[in-house]
């Protein structure tokens, strides 16, 4: 894993009541001592609306919080949508852009993603920029150079100071929510790819600064052997990451990889 500290996020999607997501995010609290969290990174993003209050809980942790997503726009009448100052204002510090939820379920182009890209590293967020193979992608041999378009794309004109604040996920469409997961040898290769390409695109020692997190079907049986693999720095976590116990174990296992 070089030196990147891993990371992992939860993406709770579209889930939880208000009163859920204050217990789900207090048992978190309660899970995370000083001793994993200087080994691991955590995020969390939950839905916009509770936002501030996952904020006020874990003001002071070392657990962060983003957005789930970020308007391309800087302000104004932009009805449903929500601007990079306004996630920060309520305490994110970075968002997801392009999860594929948003990217194929809402028809989000590249051109659109790059727009979120720049506005929100402009703004000051950290960016996770999703990227991902459909399954006819994957079938017709296209996985490669569709994730790499996607990558490219979505990083134009993004200047290589910035990629400190940079966090890709790889999230094969097919294998988010299905419990399919990508083996860890698809995922290793995916990731080398990716990096190599950032090597190409700016640096190699800077690409090697970059973390990039598998994401799809994560579960605590399935994390360890992913995250062991040398270009994989963790996980974006959905479904797994709405049960306490079961994200905690995934920072486990990240962490295991970094003790072992
Ligand atoms: P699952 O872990 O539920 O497959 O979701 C992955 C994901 O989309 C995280 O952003």
């Amino acid at each position: 894993m070089a030196n990147r500290q891993p990371l992992i996020g939860g993406n709770w999607k579209m889930n939880l009541t208000p009163a859920d997501a204050r217990g789900l995010c207090s048992a978190l609290l309660d899970g995370l001592d000083a001793g994993l969290l200087a080994k691991c990174g955590v995020s969390l993003f939950p839905p916009f609306p509770y936002l501030s209050q996952i904020s006020d809980l874990t003001a002071g942790s070392g657990v962060s919080i983003g957005g789930q997503d970020v308007s391309a726009h800087e302000n104004g009448a932009y009805t449903g949508q929500t601007s990079a100052s306004m996630l920060l204002e309520v305490g994110c510090t970075s968002t997801l852009v392009g999860h594929s939820e948003r990217r194929h379920g809402l028809g989000e182009s590249d051109s659109v993603l790059n727009a979120k890209v720049l506005v929100a590293m402009k703004a000051g967020l950290d960016v996770m920029l999703c990227v991902g193979e459909t399954l006819d992608e994957r079938e017709s041999g296209q996985s490669e150079a569709i994730v790499l378009q996607q990558l490219q794309e979505g990083l134009q004109g993004v200047s290589i100071n910035d990629l400190g604040r940079l966090t890709i996920a790889y999230e094969p469409v097919w294998a988010i929510g299905t419990g399919r997961n990508a083996t860890p040898g698809d995922a290793q290769s995916m990731h080398q790819s990716i990096r190599a390409d950032l090597g190409k695109q700016y640096d190699v020692g800077s690409a090697n600064g970059v973390r990039i997190l598998y994401g799809g079907s994560v579960k605590p049986d399935n994390a360890e052997a992913i995250f062991a693999q040398p270009d994989v720095d963790g996980g974006l976590i959905g479904g797994a990451s709405l049960q306490s116990e079961d994200f905690l174990d995934i920072v486990r296992a990240a962490v295991a990889t970094v003790d072992s």
